[in-house]
């Protein structure tokens, strides 16, 4: 009724579909698994890449590049050797993200460790993991 447009595209596309279906179906498979891959394996080595440059701006003042503490400020604080599995025992994932976020305080409430401010929860929840890494 009132559909006084003809439709080439619609009788093109079902005239091209069936033999392009048969074709491509195995190979779009193919493309995508590549694909897929690629993504996931770009994510990964940007996450890497992510926390290891925040914890060489923002920690390793402190912690030292390699997380031992061997710094003027690590000795003036007494920072504990991150690389030392007995220290990476002595916190949970979750203590080290909560001391990220809002910062570590001494008994007197002075600041110890400042929180974080300017990364995200992922990117904090990356640092952390960063930190696990460099136990050694
Ligand atoms: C001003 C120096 C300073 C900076 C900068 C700093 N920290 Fe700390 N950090 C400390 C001190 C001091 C402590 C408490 C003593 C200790 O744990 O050895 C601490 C403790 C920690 C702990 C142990 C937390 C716990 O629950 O016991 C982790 C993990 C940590 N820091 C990671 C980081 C990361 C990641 C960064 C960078 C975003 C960072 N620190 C930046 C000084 C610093």
């Amino acid at each position: 009724m009132g559909d006084t447009h003809p439709r080439p595209a619609l009788r093109a596309d079902q005239a091209i579909r069936p033999s392009l279906n048969l074709k491509r179906k195995p190979r779009m498979k193919r493309i995508l698994t590549v694909v897929v891959i690629a993504l996931f394996g770009s994510a990964l080595t940007t996450w890497a890449a992510d926390a290891k440059t925040n914890w060489d701006d923002g920690c390793a003042k402190c912690h030292g590049a390699d997380g031992s503490g061997n710094t003027k400020i690590g000795k003036k604080l007494s920072i504990r050797d991150l690389t030392d599995a007995a220290v990476q025992g002595q916190f949970t994932d979750d203590e080290a993200f909560k001391a990220l976020k809002a910062g570590l305080k001494d008994k007197d409430g002075k600041t110890r460790m400042k929180p974080v401010e300017e990364l995200s929860d992922d990117d904090i929840k990356a640092l952390v993991q960063y930190v696990r890494s460099l136990k050694k």
